[in-house]
């Protein structure tokens, strides 16, 4: 039988921490959560850790706040994985002293599943939120914590239901808005696959202290190839408005707060190609697809189809 470690999941109530968590569950590995006790309590909320709960999933009550309970739960594993979110980005630095004093960690994953943010290339104030988690992996480093550190790109159900269009809750079906001149590849993955590779890589030797990137071939296309397949589903051709660079720079000054993150964010990966214009180097990345060919993942063109 293949190894398992324990796993510690802090944010398995969240976006992309709950299909961590069925992954963890499904693959086998011993999967512990750190759940807050309002959170336990919340009648949404509460349901989705009753359910992780009954499929097998040990709870452990706790708070990124709250340190003696960070060691508590720390202790009785071998893994941890964060999927906290925005706010709570740069207080992951908590995690690693938590990691530190209770010395029985084998590797720590945290909150990144995005672009690579050693080589990002964003405006503000993508380029902030991006910073914290720089500041997140070099206190990791400097503590000698092993890390994965998972690229994972565009989550599919953030970008693709709404073909990055603000505001639109489907595919548009008439004039789409390509920011710069839609050439650079960004990269699109369905939130199950993101689990799936993240969870094959506890126990995999190659992704220590590597950056894990999410990089399949078929999830890899320019803004103007995903239009064009988009065209192709619905037998049309839309009105194309391309947003030159400094315009779209414009935008971000002008956006209010969420707009300008989101803009700034699709600014540093449709624009600028900040997911695909770096080669991966076997020094410090490896990549998911090419470690895990056995992983069926969904293409986009395979993701697309729903929404025809
Ligand atoms: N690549 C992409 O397209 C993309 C898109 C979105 C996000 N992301 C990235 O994905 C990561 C996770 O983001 P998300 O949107 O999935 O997060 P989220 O939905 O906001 O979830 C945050 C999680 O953190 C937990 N949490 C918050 N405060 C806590 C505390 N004090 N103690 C313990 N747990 C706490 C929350 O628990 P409660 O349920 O108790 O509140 C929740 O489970 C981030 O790094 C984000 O940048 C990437």
């Amino acid at each position: 039988m293949a190894e398992t470690s324990k796993i510690l999941i802090i944010g398995g109530t969240g976006y992309i921490g709950k299909f961590i968590v069925e992954a963890s569950l499904k693959s086998g590995n011993p999967t512990f959560l750190l759940v807050r006790e309002t959170t336990a309590s919340d009648p949404v909320k509460g349901k989705l850790i009753e359910s992780f709960n009954n499929s097998g999933a040990t709870l452990l009550y706790g708070d990124l706040y709250d340190h003696g309970s960070l060691v508590t739960a720390i202790k009785q594993v071998d893994v941890v994985i964060s999927t906290v979110g925005y706010g709570q980005i740069v207080d992951q630095v908590k995690i690693v002293a938590a990691i530190k004093e209770a010395g029985n960690i084998k590797r720590f994953f945290p909150s990144e599943f995005g672009n690579d943010v050693d080589r990002s290339r964003a405006v503000e104030p993508a380029k902030s939120a991006f910073d914290a988690k720089v500041h997140v992996r070099r206190a990791i480093e400097a503590e000698g914590v092993p890390y994965t550190y998972v690229s994972s790109n565009f989550f599919a159900g953030y970008f693709l239901p709404n073909l990055s269009q603000p505001g639109a809750t489907a595919p548009t079906r008439d004039k789409v808005i390509i920011l710069g001149d839609g050439t650079p590849k960004a990269v699109f993955n369905k939130e199950e696959d993101i689990a799936t590779y993240t969870i094959k890589a506890v126990n995999d030797p190659r992704t220590l202290n590597k950056i894990l990137y999410i990089r399949p071939p078929a999830n890899t296309l320019s803004f103007n190839d995903l239009v064009s397949l988009w065209e192709k589903k619905i037998g049309k051709t839309l009105e194309k408005e391309y947003v030159p660079d400094e315009q779209v720079l414009k935008n971000i000054q002008e956006a209010p707060i969420p707009i300008n993150v989101v803009l700034s964010i699709t600014h540093s990966v449709y624009v600028k190609g900040d997911q695909t214009y770096f080669e991966i180097e076997p020094s410090f990345g490896v990549e998911a697809s090419e470690l895990y060919p056995d992983v069926k993942y969904t293409t986009v063109d395979e993701y697309l189809n729903q929404f025809v």
